[in-house]
């Protein structure tokens, strides 16, 4: 644990705010580490660049993504799932930075969420109009570990559903440099993404860049 990376975080955010049971905003928290992540995040994508997958019922996905760590989320006509190659190119995802890792594990401490190991980081793009639709994150292992999610870039409008596809869901709006941390009885909720606005952010320009960190296997 590092613990200057810790009180960093502690000092640049504003306290935890636990939104329901289990789903913790941290509003700010990873302003820090924006150039830290703009500059890695280009060297990912020159290894396993953004790329549209397509839904099992054979639909081109709106938000077009790459993944970094061991293993990576992907998407066709055999379903969901990870999978430790980018199909795109054959070869192992690109490593996970040391530091994205880390502020993973120490934002879902601060969350509430101790003794969080990230294998898998999935890197979503959305550009002006896209939409992600109510879904669970359910193709892990294990549903004991939190997602930790960092937004980037253009707002978003989060829709938090419920349990189930019905529930009510509520809009939280995310801005750059936020991160949302959801575990234990939300794990399973529903979410998404309100279309996005058309803008221009200084570092991202115009799209909004999701991290989401997750144990896979
Ligand atoms: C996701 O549900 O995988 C992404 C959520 C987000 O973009 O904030
Ligand atoms: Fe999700």
């Amino acid at each position: 644990m590092n613990y200057d990376l810790f009180d960093a975080l502690a000092y640049t955010s504003a306290q935890p705010e636990e939104i329901e049971p289990g789903v913790v905003l941290l509003r700010g928290a990873a302003s820090h580490l924006v150039s830290d992540i703009h500059q890695q995040l280009g060297a990912i994508l020159n290894i396993s660049p953004f790329r549209h997958m397509f839904t099992p019922g054979g639909r081109r996905m709106a938000v077009a993504t790459s993944s970094c760590g061991p293993y990576g989320w992907i998407s066709d006509q055999y379903g969901y799932r990870y999978h430790s190659a980018d199909p795109l190119t054959e070869q192992p995802w690109p490593a996970m930075p040391v530091s994205w890792e880390q502020f993973a594990r120490e934002s879902a401490l601060y969350a509430g969420f101790p003794d969080f190991l990230p294998d898998s980081c999935l890197i979503n793009r959305y550009q002006a109009e896209t939409q992600l639709s109510l879904h669970q994150d359910k193709d892990e292992k294990d549903f004991k570990h939190p997602i930790v999610s960092v937004s980037l870039g253009l707002s978003a409008q989060f829709l938090l559903g419920g349990m189930r596809r019905e529930d009510a869901s509520r809009k939280i709006p995310l801005m750059h440099g936020d991160v949302l941390v959801w575990g234990n009885q939300s794990r399973l909720r529903f979410h998404g993404i309100s279309r996005i606005q058309a803008g221009y952010h200084p570092v991202f320009g115009d799209c909004r860049i999701n991290l989401t960190f997750r144990r896979a296997g």
